[in-house]
């Protein structure tokens, strides 16, 4: 059995963006981080040992997960910490109704369309999301969640890869805008890209860097589109960009 607090519990190397982008907006005595989809709770467990000030709410629909989650806190976390840390269950957002206003809500591991469906109960209070959908996921379904964003007040602000076993996964992270935002060229310039619009440009930057860890990420996500896809338009603009990606430097 672990000593509590005896040290920072390793991470999944995917959810490292997840932690860090949560964190960079968490920050402040008491602010409060929600993660939705929480499962054994390996992220939220992070973030309280990670920051002393933060608050987190993790919740899940399932309730095996979060008594297994509960445990594990219990076994790896000082008093202090578990003190700070809230395991509810709940469908989405739904557990947070009653309290705290979270600033900052991830949402991992979950089906880019289930997001969707969970994103317009989200509370007010959130100033930023964290959104790592479940990868695999189709390039369409990306697509969708960046132009929801784009329609409902959400700046996309990062956009991360990682490379796992399991697939290339992609880490959007979107801030609330201010009221009655102003149209912004960045803005505007992500609706109907069908590629990760902030993503894109830094890897097409440094493509022929063969070693470069986003680069081959960047491959690799490109390939798994590439065999997700039906239609003939998305296969032509996946087939350009790799083509792209593989043209000799001048
Ligand atoms: C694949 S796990 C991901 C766990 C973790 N967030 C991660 O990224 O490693 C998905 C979790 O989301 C939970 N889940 C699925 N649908 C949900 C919903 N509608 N509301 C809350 N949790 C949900 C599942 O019970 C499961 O524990």
């Amino acid at each position: 059995m672990a000593v509590p607090g005896s040290g920072a519990t390793p991470l999944a190397p995917r959810l490292q963006p997840v932690l860090e982008a949560a964190l960079g907006k968490g920050k402040g005595k008491g602010a409060c981080v929600a993660d939705v989809g929480c499962y054994v709770g390996h992220l939220a467990i992070a973030m309280v040992q990670q920051d002393p000030s933060v608050r987190v709410v993790a919740t899940d629909r399932a309730e095996p997960p979060l008594t297994l989650a509960a445990q594990r806190a219990r076994e790896v976390l000082t008093v202090a910490q578990l003190a700070r840390l809230d395991f509810r269950q709940g469908h989405g957002f739904d557990a947070l109704a009653d309290g705290p206003n979270p600033a900052v809500a991830c949402l991992a591991g979950l089906p880019a369309g289930l997001v969707l469906q969970l994103l317009p109960s989200a509370p007010n209070s959130l100033r930023r999301l964290v959104l790592q959908p479940s990868c695999p996921q189709p390039p369409q379904a990306m697509m969708d969640l960046r132009s929801w964003l784009n329609d409902h007040g959400w700046l996309l602000v990062e956009e991360r890869l990682t490379s796992e076993r399991g697939g290339a996964c992609l880490t959007l992270v979107a801030d609330a805008e201010p009221e009655a935002p102003m149209p912004s060229p960045r803005r505007l310039g992500c609706l109907g890209e069908k590629l990760p619009p902030l993503l894109r440009p830094r890897v097409l930057a440094k493509c022929h860097q063969k070693e470069d860890a986003e680069v081959l990420a960047y491959l690799q996500l490109l390939e798994e589109y590439l065999e997700r896809v039906e239609d003939a338009q998305w296969k032509q603009v996946l087939q350009d960009e790799l083509a792209l990606m593989q043209t000799p430097p001048p």
